[in-house]
């Protein structure tokens, strides 16, 4: 745990420029740095960096966000580990938050098993390369299985002799005390009361599962011995260093080729990964035994948005596994299935085909895993109507998954076509499934407002597109942040008729003019955004646009930084945008300030009209008079707003 006000510290002393720059070279541009964006190819220069700002984009790709941001991106940190990046470049001491005696016993028990695992690999790969027992049955067998000596170091695998206390004996004689050592998982003692350790590894071929920076974490080992009572691999315990559903095998080899690809393959076991990594496919990992967890899908989300499951050529299996994937879908991972030749597992076929032919496999055999799962499905419903029925609502149900509202449309869509169901039908059980979903979120039963609002397949677009006010109201919301403290004279009437020049903020203005007119922002992120710098700005604190820059909530950070770094800095409605985009002059800001005002009544007025337009269809005699007076009075509002904001009227 980092304290928020070491955090904080952090945050003041990070400079998004330096940050950057040790990443980027960067060119300075005026008050902004210019560079080449690495977030995508691209040959002419359009990723900014404003310190004033303390944020990056790029207008090539759109990528943007401050220095934290940049280095989760770009290096694949999580926030913590950003935070403590950030802390080391700076020089800032990160006083982890006052230790428990608990929390102090877990971290040094950590850090002593940790040097065990370290020592313990280094031994075991000894063991495997400079001793006759370990060459002439450890690595034989590797040889055996087709790995390369290349492949054998890469991976550091290891031996353990058979003798039974080798390790414990060495271990022992390093200083090691035997308590660690067992939590480490490489001995057990003897429950005979003498409590002698020995080897849990012993005779056993060695697979270090490595953390995410390369450190051994824990290591499964497999027996090379054909008698099969006996457990072919053994993993070692979970610990407070090895948590087995947060780690993936392999992910230290793979992880920067799956960033380079967009893609992670997705496979069983030790074997496999090695295996494939030897035939050139680098971007592979696997769960290990253990079902596919949710933290597990989130590391890989980290890296790539897409994970191709690999899966051997045994249908029961792959059957059994889709339930599994599920969760890889609720995480908005897109998911693809590359399935093998009966028989044959990912390991087999890498070893007996070339690497063009393994990596031409993967290509030509991806299909989308939704698909797959109907496919599947399907193929063994026959005729039978009710098993039908039970398989096209458990492929809706992992549709209802998806987190986006368009793939899902495309899925229903697809299936629809390969079921041979109607898609009104899939629909309509697709909204039952979601319902249910969201009762069970929100734990009740009855129908709530969110549940109405919930986002179902056939709901349209939010209304915001069909009111056109959308660009009005980033404008305005682009002065407010971009100016908003400006300081401006506004001529102000006062009761005797006679007008006296008041200074006040571009900010005041605004509220000022929105309140007059009872206009409020329809697009809702807009408005959220607008609501809170007036709120806040009410209670006396001076609102800094970078609040919204490095606010928690992503659609607002991305929102404040697409308005702040806007380039066409006023829109082509205003007057002079030249002037004004090198001036800001008060008087300037006051016009696009008021033009954009009128625009939006403008828009508020001609709605009002229509919808009188529309009521007059049924409305009776005197409805009819009172409905044509107001369309009348509005019609000459319209007419006067649209003078003065230059735009012509029709009829
Ligand atoms: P395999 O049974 O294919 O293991 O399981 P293998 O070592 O490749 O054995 P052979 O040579 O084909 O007979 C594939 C993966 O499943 C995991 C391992 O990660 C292995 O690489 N596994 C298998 C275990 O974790 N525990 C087991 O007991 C068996
Ligand atoms: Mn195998």
């Amino acid at each position: 745990m980092i304290s928020p006000q070491a955090i904080q510290s952090v945050k003041d002393a990070m400079r998004v420029e330096e940050v950057v720059g040790d990443f980027v070279a960067l060119k300075r541009k005026g008050p902004r740095y210019l560079g080449l964006c690495p977030f995508h190819n691209e040959k002419t220069p359009s990723f900014n960096v404003s310190p004033n700002l303390g944020i990056y984009k790029c207008f090539g790709c759109g990528e943007a966000g401050d220095a934290i941001k940049f280095l989760e991106k770009h290096e694949h940190l999580s926030y913590v580990e950003a935070i403590r990046w950030l802390a080391k470049r700076y020089a800032i001491d990160l006083p982890e938050e006052e230790q428990t005696p608990e929390q102090q016993v877990e971290q040094s028990e950590r850090e002593s098993i940790a040097v065990v695992q370290q020592w313990a690999l280094n031994w075991s790969v000894d063991q495997l390369w400079n001793t006759d027992e370990g060459k002439r049955i450890g690595l034989s067998y590797f040889h055996e299985r087709g790995f390369s000596d290349a492949t054998i170091k890469t991976f550091q695998l290891g031996y353990v002799p058979e003798q039974g206390n080798a390790f414990a004996y060495a271990a022992q004689a390093n200083g090691f005390n035997p308590e660690v050592l067992e939590k480490a998982g490489w001995i057990k003692r003897r429950d005979d009361g003498s409590g002698t350790p020995w080897d849990f590894f012993a005779g056993r071929v060695t697979f270090p599962i490595l953390g995410l920076s390369g450190q051994p974490i824990g290591f499964g080992a497999r027996t090379l011995k054909s008698d099969k009572k006996l457990p072919k691999y053994f993993n070692s315990p979970e610990s407070v260093l090895y948590n087995k559903s947060r780690s993936l095998y392999g992910i230290a080899h793979a992880k920067k080729s799956i960033v380079e690809q967009g893609l992670c393959y997705l496979v069983e076991g030790y074997t496999d990964v090695i295996s494939l990594h030897q035939a050139g496919i680098t971007n592979v990992v696997a769960s290990s035994g253990t079902s596919l967890t949710e933290e597990q899908v989130r590391l890989i989300k980290r890296y790539a948005p897409v994970v191709t499951i690999l899966y051997d050529g045994d249908a029961a299996g792959m059957k059994a596994s889709l339930r599994g994937i599920d969760l890889v879908l609720k995480e908005g991972l897109n998911v693809k299935v590359v399935t093998f030749p009966e028989g044959e597992d990912p390991d087999s076929f890498a070893k007996s085909h070339s690497s063009s032919e393994v990596s031409e496999h993967l290509k030509n055999n991806a299909q989308d895993f939704l698909v797959f799962k109907a496919s599947l499905l399907m193929a063994e419903v026959g005729d039978d109507p009710v098993k039908k029925a039970a398989s096209i609502h458990e492929i809706v149900e992992s549709i209802a998954l998806v987190p986006d509202q368009v793939l899902r449309s495309l899925y229903i869509q697809q299936c629809g076509r390969m079921l041979g169901v109607n898609e009104q039908a899939l629909i309509s059980e697709m909204n039952k499934v979601l319902r249910k979903q969201h009762r069970k979120q929100l734990g009740g039963d009855q129908q709530t407002y969110e549940e109405q609002l919930a986002p179902e397949i056939a709901s349209p677009q939010p209304e915001v597109e069909d009111l056109g006010t959308t660009p009005q109201e980033r404008d305005l919301l682009r002065l407010l942040l971009n100016y908003g403290h400006e300081r401006i004279m506004v001529p102000f009437v006062q009761d005797d008729g006679s007008s006296v020049e008041e200074e006040t903020s571009v900010a005041e203005l605004m509220f000022l003019m929105l309140a007059l007119d009872d206009i409020l922002f329809d697009h809702p992120l807009f408005r959220e955004i607008y609501l809170d710098y007036r709120h806040s700005s009410n209670l006396g604190q001076p609102v800094e646009a970078t609040r919204y820059v490095a606010h928690e909530r992503e659609e607002w950070r991305s929102t404040a930084i697409d308005l702040l770094t806007d380039r066409h800095l006023l829109s082509p409605n205003w007057k002079d945008r030249h002037k004004i985009h090198v001036k800001r002059e008060s008087e300037q800001l006051k016009d696009a300030l008021e033009e954009s005002v009128d625009i939006l009544k403008e828009r508020r007025v001609d709605r009002m009209i229509k919808e009188r337009q529309e009521l007059l269809k049924a409305a009776d005699e005197l409805g009819v008079m009172a409905l044509l007076t107001e369309i009348v009075h509005l019609s000459e509002a319209k007419k006067k707003l649209a003078k003065k904001t230059g735009r012509v009227v029709v009829g």
